[in-house]
This record gives C-alpha cells, structure tokens and sequence, in this order.
C-alpha cells in the first residue's frame, strides 16, 4: 500500500492530536486543519500544538466551517480526510459540524476515504440507548447518513470506551482518577466493556486508511484481553496498589435517581455509563474476525488494560 495524503480535522484535540502522531509515524503526508477562531483569544496550547506539529512535518492547512470555499481547497490537498471534531457534551460537542465538511468533500470529489469523528461504541447499534446520551450517536448517526448520501467512501471506526474516560476511573460515572481506598461498583459490576487506549485508537484509525478490506465498512477495535468487566478491572488495579479496595455496590433505581441534580453534559455521560454497566450494551455485541481491528493489524501490540493502569500507580 502506498503512502498517502491524509488531512485531519480537529487535529489539536484529545483524539486529533494522537490521530496526527500516528499519520505521522506510519510516513503519510500530513496536513491539520487550523481554524482562523485559533488566531482569537490565549488557546496558547493550541497554538503551541500547531506549531509542534509543523516541527514534525505536518502541514497547516488555514480554513474555516464558516467557509466553504475554504474547506474544499483544503481537502483538494489531500486523498484522504479524518475528523476529530469535539463529541464529549461535557465539553464541547460539534458533531454536526462535520455535515459542512461532507459537502465540501462532495464537491472537491477528490477524496479516496473518510473517517468520520467516531471513536466510541458503534451509533448504528445505539438505537435503544438511554436518553439524553443517545444524541451523542443520532448526531453521529445524521453524519453517516449525509456521507453515504453524498457517496463519500467511508471507514467508520467504533473504539468503544475510551481508556482514559473510563479506566482511569475504574469504570466509575464521574472519576478519572482510581481511588486507593474505595470503589462505587455499578450493579452487579459483571457487565462487561471493551477499554481502548487512545493512542492504540489513533494508530488502528490510520491503518485503516489504505485498506480495502475497511472501505464502506465499520471496523470495532475490540482487544480481546481488554473485554473486562468493572470487577475484573479493579481487581487488576488492586493488585498493582497490592490492596483490596472496599466495595460499595450502586443499584440501577440509585444511580438514576442522582440524573436530576446534574446539567446536560453530566446527564449525556451517565446515559453512557448506563448503557455499558447497567444494560451491558457491549457484553452482547458480536464482531467477526474481519471487522476487529486486532485482527486485522495482528503487527499493532495493543495496550492491555494492565498496562494502561500502570501508569496510575
Ligand atoms: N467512547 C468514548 O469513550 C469517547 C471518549 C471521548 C471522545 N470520544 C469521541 O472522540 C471524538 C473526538 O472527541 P475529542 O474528545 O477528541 O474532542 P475534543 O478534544 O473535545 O475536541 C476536538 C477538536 O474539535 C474541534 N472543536 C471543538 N469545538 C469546536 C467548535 N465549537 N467548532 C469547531 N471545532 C471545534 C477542535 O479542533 P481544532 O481547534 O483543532 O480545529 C478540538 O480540538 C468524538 O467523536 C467523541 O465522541 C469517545
């Protein structure tokens, strides 16, 4: 396969930083979008991110949502394009945003292979997912739908929990950081999820690029040693610490009672949590070999969750 000119979108995020990285790192010719609203205001680390990625011989590309005309000469640039737009309503979210850059591929009619901002569990597999968090896959849901429209080929990249999101806080709603002395174990704590270290994400995302085994498909990254469920995941944060954690179990009716006191964005993270905890939406998703990212890219050592926790001690 042949390496390939890639454009990233919300390059300077939490994804879009390791999605650039690992462009980077695999020798496509990279280019970030940078947005004028980077030129207003003291985002002095945006501006610092830009400028780390030009030293490492990503090119800025100027253009705006606002202009359409200069999101197509951006992606005239390029063979291929990923976003990374905000979709975390705690902090920002502008999914929809993508619908412009949608159009502006449709008419450069250029591009070999988008990818979507994605990156969590599969929106088509969503459709019962618990209120106000389903917003979260509809929006990604009307992107998908405006990009098949237009007949952009696509890769759509399901990566299930986010590791820092979710292991940092041994799977507990609200917590990023493991606790030492003692866990909240939502019901039973048997459900499983399937925990992805982001930069594993990043690098999976860009292997799929070129490959023609990913074009107009979904492909899941499900790392078979990290399905675990809470119990499983604080046991291995216990041994590493080499201390038992108390454990204080929360009822579905108790966990749902504590919605009303938070805001939109909180509201929208709980009705995450609910769907994987509480209803086991990931226990019971089934993939074939062919659409794992695992084993279609057996080359990628991927970050165990034991790994991944080490890093708390
Ligand atoms: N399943 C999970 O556990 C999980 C967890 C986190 C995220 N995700 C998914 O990962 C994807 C990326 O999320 P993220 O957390 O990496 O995003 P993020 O860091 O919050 O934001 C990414 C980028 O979006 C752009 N952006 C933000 N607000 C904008 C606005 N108002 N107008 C235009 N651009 C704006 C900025 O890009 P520039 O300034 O560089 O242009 C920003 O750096 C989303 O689809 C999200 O749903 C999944």
């Amino acid at each position: 396969m042949g390496k390939s000119k890639i454009l990233i979108v919300g390059g300077t995020g939490y994804m879009g930083k390791r999605l650039v990285k690992a462009s980077l790192a695999q020798g496509h010719e990279t280019y970030v979008m940078q947005r004028p609203e980077t030129e207003i205001g003291v985002d002095i680390d945006k501006v610092e991110t830009l400028i780390s990625f030009k030293k490492q011989g990503a090119h800025l590309v100027p253009a705006s949502f606002e202009d359409h005309k200069s999101l197509v000469e951006a992606v005239k640039l390029v063979d291929n394009v990923i976003c990374a737009v905000s979709g975390v309503h705690i902090r920002s979210h502008s999914i929809l945003l993508q619908l412009k850059l949608v159009e502006a591929i449709k008419e450069a009619g250029n591009v070999k292979r988008y990818i979507p901002s994605e990156f969590g569990m599969d929106a088509a597999k969503m459709k019962n997912a618990m209120e106000p968090g389903k917003v979260a896959f509809d929006d990604k849901m009307v992107v998908r739908k405006a990009i098949e429209e237009a007949g952009i080929p696509f890769t759509y990249v399901s990566a299930n929990c986010i590791a820092a999101y979710w292991l940092g806080g041994l799977c507990q709603f609200g917590k990023i950081l493991p606790p030492r002395d003692h866990v909240i174990i939502h019901g039973d704590g048997n459900l499983k999820g399937i925990y992805v270290n982001e930069d594993d994400i990043a690098t999976y995302a860009i292997k799929t690029i070129e490959d023609p085994r990913t074009l107009n498909k979904t492909i899941y990254i499900s790392p078979p040693k990290n399905i675990l469920s809470q119990r499983e995941v604080v046991q291995k944060w216990e041994k590493l610490i080499g201390k038992e954690l108390h454990k204080i179990t929360l009822s579905k009716d108790d966990f749902l009672a504590s919605k009303n006191v938070l805001d939109y964005g909180q509201q929208v993270g709980l009705s995450h949590y609910h769907d994987i905890l509480y209803e086991g939406f990931l226990t019971s998703l089934k993939i074939g070999d062919e659409e794992e990212a695992s084993k279609l890219y057996p080359e990628v050592k991927y970050t165990t969750v034991d790994e991944y926790l080490k890093q708390y001690v």
